[in-house]
């Protein structure tokens, strides 16, 4: 085994390549984006294409990625695709393989989430099962079609956009989140099996982000992250392979989940006092 192919070895390559200002890993490398048509997907998608990267763009609104495929050109191709239906995601895998070979960087951006809380939840076990659908199952079917491909060249990256929820276990998003904890850790594990084929995990554990996703929630109107700064932090974990990339409230909400958990429980829960469900989500527009 190359040496300097140890994931071990990722933070001090890093640190060397900014050094010495060598070119970005990904220029040549093929990156597969999910959830490209908007958001923290299609800012990542030009970022990557500008680092010299080919960008698979995947989403289900063909037009949209059309739009996002026209302004990066050449180093684009687009394939419309719902993550959630298992057969659709095997063809893609196939079509990908055969068309562009192993899949160097995969990016398991595609997603959704729902802020409602439990009260408002209990004839709606959909949110459940559709969160599970497009932001565990499609993303680990995706992944395991990808993997064998990437450990067979000894090469391969899988970036993971989570939420900081995963380490806080904030009230109202306990579908949403339980999907994406279900997501960051199958990744943990994959990565350890992988680990000497040079095969490596990132779990993004974002923040909020300013994208269409967080539109329709009041209490998050002017705050957060834009895309572009959301992208240029994937690009990031691309190009260094961390484990994890977060934020320091999220760190400090893992920490005390552990060392005080019913301290926590009792703090978030008067902090979720004072956040009402969204006119979304209590099924009104406004
Ligand atoms: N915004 C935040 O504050 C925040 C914070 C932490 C984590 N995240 C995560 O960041 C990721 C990107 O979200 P965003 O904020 O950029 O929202 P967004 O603008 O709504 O983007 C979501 C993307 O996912 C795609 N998508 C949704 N369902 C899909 C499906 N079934 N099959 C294929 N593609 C699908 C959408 O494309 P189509 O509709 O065209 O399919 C869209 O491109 C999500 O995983 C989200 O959970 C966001």
């Amino acid at each position: 085994m190359n040496p300097l192919a140890t994931p071990l070895l990722q933070a001090p390559l890093a640190v060397t390549r900014r050094v010495l200002r060598r070119p970005s890993p990904l220029a040549g490398r093929t990156v597969l984006v999910t959830g490209a048509s908007s958001g923290i997907g299609e800012a990542t998608a030009y970022a990557v294409a500008e680092r010299g990267a080919h960008v698979l763009l995947v989403a289900r609104r063909a037009d949209e990625l059309e739009r996002v495929r026209t302004r990066i050109g050449d180093r684009a191709t687009a394939y419309s695709c719902d993550l959630t239906d298992g057969d659709a995601v095997d063809a893609l895998v196939e079509q990908m393989l055969a068309e562009h070979g192993a899949v160097d960087y995969l990016v398991n951006n595609a997603g959704r989430s729902i802020r409602r809380s439990l009260a408002l939840s209990y004839d709606r076990f959909h949110d459940v099962e559709r969160s599970m659908a497009v932001n565990f199952l499609g993303p680990v079917r995706l992944t395991m079609g990808l993997v064998p491909a990437m450990r067979e060249q000894r090469f391969g990256h899988v970036v993971n956009v989570v939420t900081w929820g995963v380490q806080v276990k904030a009230p109202k998003f306990s579908a949403y989140i339980a999907s994406k904890t279900a997501l960051d850790t199958w990744s943990r594990i994959a990565g350890r099996e992988t680990f000497f084929e040079n095969v490596t995990f990132t779990n993004m554990r974002f923040s909020l982000v300013q994208t269409p996703m967080t539109a329709p929630t009041e209490a998050y109107a002017g705050r957060g992250a834009t895309p572009q700064q959301a992208a240029a932090r994937v690009v990031r974990a691309l190009e260094d392979r961390p484990l994890t990339v977060g934020t320091a409230a999220g760190a400090f909400g893992e920490v005390i989940n552990v060392v005080a958990p019913r301290a926590s429980d009792a703090l978030l829960a008067t902090i979720d006092r004072f956040f009402a469900d969204s006119a979304a989500a209590r099924g009104r527009s406004s």
